[in-house]
């Protein structure tokens, strides 16, 4: 595990890191309303050369940008109600996939599964800067 503190315009250095690590397998998106989620998978986007406007697919329960980059938010939907629909097979697709409120069930489901799972919990600190504990199990 390793932990970083960054303010919004040192994300890059994480996001640079994560680009040139791991290319493609579920990465999951843990913290509080508003720590900075969805602002990471628009940071990653941009890298990865998608001028796509990233928001929070909130009510969609999956949002593409290219054909190989996958964008989900569990917060409205649950854990059931997303396996449900089948979206445990949509995870499966080659590519990259981010999950904004993927909790321990799901990376465990994925885990045993065999596919790659990078996990990272960010936390709000003082003065607007965040701290992200990034896990590659
Ligand atoms: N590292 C950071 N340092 C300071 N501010 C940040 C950082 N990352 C994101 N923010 C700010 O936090 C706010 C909320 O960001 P964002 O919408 O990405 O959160 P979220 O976790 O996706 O929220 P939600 O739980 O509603 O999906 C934005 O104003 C964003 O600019
Ligand atoms: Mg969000």
């Amino acid at each position: 595990m390793k932990t970083y503190t960054l303010d919004l315009d040192e994300v890059d250095t994480l996001v640079n890191e994560v680009v040139s690590t791991f290319t493609k397998g579920i990465i999951i998106l843990r913290g509080d309303l508003a720590c900075g989620k969805t602002t990471f998978v628009k940071k990653m986007v941009l890298k990865l050369g998608y001028k796509d406007e990233v928001t929070s697919p909130t009510f969609s329960l999956q949002q593409c940008y290219g054909e190989k980059i996958f964008h989900y938010d569990i917060y409205n939907h649950g854990l059931e109600h997303f396996i449900a629909l089948g979206m445990l097979e949509e995870l499966e697709k080659e590519g990259l996939h981010f999950v904004e409120w993927g909790d321990k069930k799901l990376e465990n489901i994925l885990k045993n599964a065999g596919m790659e799972v990078l996990v990272i919990e960010i936390k709000k600190t003082v003065n607007d800067i965040r701290e992200y504990k990034v896990t590659h199990a």
